[in-house]
């Protein structure tokens, strides 16, 4: 194994990152060669620096006009050249500060400097290779993002186990530490969590989050290292004032010391940037110091570098300048009342329907969106029938038919719903 992996592992040695870590986590290091050399050559090449594999005139990059013309409000090296591996530093610390606000219990709690990943989906999939082996098991809710199972399952030959999310219109926390216990496997286990929840649009009380952070600390008081990766794609767009309104990260990151705890988060729904590509994925743990979690970012950056080598500079920039500008808050403010409006309109179409009595809602208080629950292959062939008639919607599974009300007009949800409503009862 090479040395610097070798010396990263045994910073780790003792905790439960470095119990935890894969055999493809243990191998990855962040190679000193390139970095240590640009950045001395940067202080010392007055002459000619030649480090770089990137094209330079009178020093500034080569720039194919019909891109520089395309954009606006940035300068060329600040877009069309290459962003560090791990990000931006400058939006790396933003985005810590963000982090700290929004979950104001994590404020004294050390953690590692939040990584730029391309996404979501980036961040969970590089945190499987840091984390999990094929054949490792991992927890989620039986009502999850179908590509979970793309990520852990199909790519990773991951062993998925489901817990069963609801029982009687609340978390069924038994079923989630009783699947955490029985998946346990040579003294460890994977857990991922999503909240607001993708299908139902569910996000926990403040009870049930506490409730399933002393679940996950009694499996890890039975000597069971658990590695928690919270996903927050929808963090923050919250309905209701019941709910726990901090990342369930915030109740693990200093939990027990068998507990590692991993964010995953980024401006994709939580900034309104879908396509710009900004994830974020950030490690703590009980008794994680700087050093740790230096390593583990070591770590993470062998991981960057060798499968996508880093994220996009100018979509990294255009998130900075947003987080940065005065109209931020106000634009984020009025794009909250607009969801939560549309989720107030579903919830009173919801009360007041005297059709379509066949579709169950689950419970929802959150997100984008909501979850009807069939009898099964019924999802299937009414989104078929709701397409003759130009309504998308998503069945998922054998049961469920998913909601996107989030990218519907409120003025036109009354209208949607009646259509499902009237489509479903004329089906057979
Ligand atoms: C639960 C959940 N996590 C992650 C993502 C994907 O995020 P990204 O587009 O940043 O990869 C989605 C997108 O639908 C999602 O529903």
């Amino acid at each position: 194994m090479n040395s610097i992996a070798l010396q990263l592992n045994k910073s780790l040695e003792g905790t439960q990152a470095g119990s935890l870590l894969s055999e493809m986590g243990k191998r990855f290091f962040f190679p000193r060669g390139i970095i240590a050399q640009a950045a001395e050559a940067s202080k010392k090449a007055t002459k000619y620096n030649a480090t770089a594999g990137m094209a330079f005139n009178n020093n500034q990059p080569l720039i194919l006009s019909s891109i520089k013309n395309s954009i606006t409000g940035l300068e060329a090296k600040d877009y069309i050249t290459y962003a560090p591996t791990p990000g931006d530093r400058e939006l790396r610390e933003l985005w810590l500060e963000k982090i700290k606000i929004k979950n104001p219990s994590i404020k004294e709690i050390h953690t590692s400097l939040p990584i730029i990943v391309p996404g979501l989906t980036s961040g969970i999939s590089n945190c499987a290779d840091l984390f999990l082996n094929p054949g490792d098991n991992i927890v989620i809710p039986d009502l999850h993002w179908g590509n979970y199972d793309l990520i852990l399952k199909t790519r990773k030959e991951i062993n998925i186990h489901t817990f069963k999310f609801f029982r009687d219109g609340r978390i069924n926390i038994q079923s989630l530490k009783e699947t955490l216990i029985s998946s346990a496997k040579n003294g460890k286990v994977s857990l991922l969590l999503n909240f607001p929840n993708n299908p139902t649009g569910y996000s926990p009380t403040k009870s049930e989050a506490e409730s399933i952070a002393q679940a996950i600390k009694d499996v890890a008081l039975m000597d069971i290292k658990i590695l928690v990766m919270a996903d927050d794609a929808y963090f923050g767009l919250f309905y209701e004032d019941e709910i726990y309104k901090e990342s369930i990260f915030s109740l693990i990151a200093n939990l027990h010391n068998n507990v590692l705890a991993v964010k995953i988060d980024g401006a994709t729904k939580e900034d309104y940037a879908w396509g710009l590509r900004v994830g974020f994925i950030t490690f703590a743990g009980k008794g994680l110091t700087k050093e740790h979690t230096d390593a583990l970012e070591q770590k993470l950056m062998g991981s960057v570098r060798s499968s996508f080598s880093s994220s996009p500079k100018l979509s990294q920039n255009l998130v900075k300048k947003a987080l940065l500008s005065l109209d931020y808050s106000r634009d984020k403010a009025e794009f909250e009342s607009l969801m939560k409006a549309r989720y107030l309109k579903v919830k009173e179409i919801l009360e007041k329907r005297t059709n379509g009595k066949r579709l169950k809602e689950l419970p929802f208080n959150s997100g984008y969106f909501m979850t009807f629950e069939t009898t099964p292959g019924y999802n299937e062939r009414l989104r078929e029938e709701l397409l003759e008639v130009g309504v998308g919607t998503i069945a998922l599974g054998d049961t469920s038919f998913r909601i996107a009300y989030s990218s519907v007009d409120k003025s036109n949800l009354e209208d949607l719903f009646s259509i499902i409503f009237s489509v479903s009862d004329n089906l057979q």
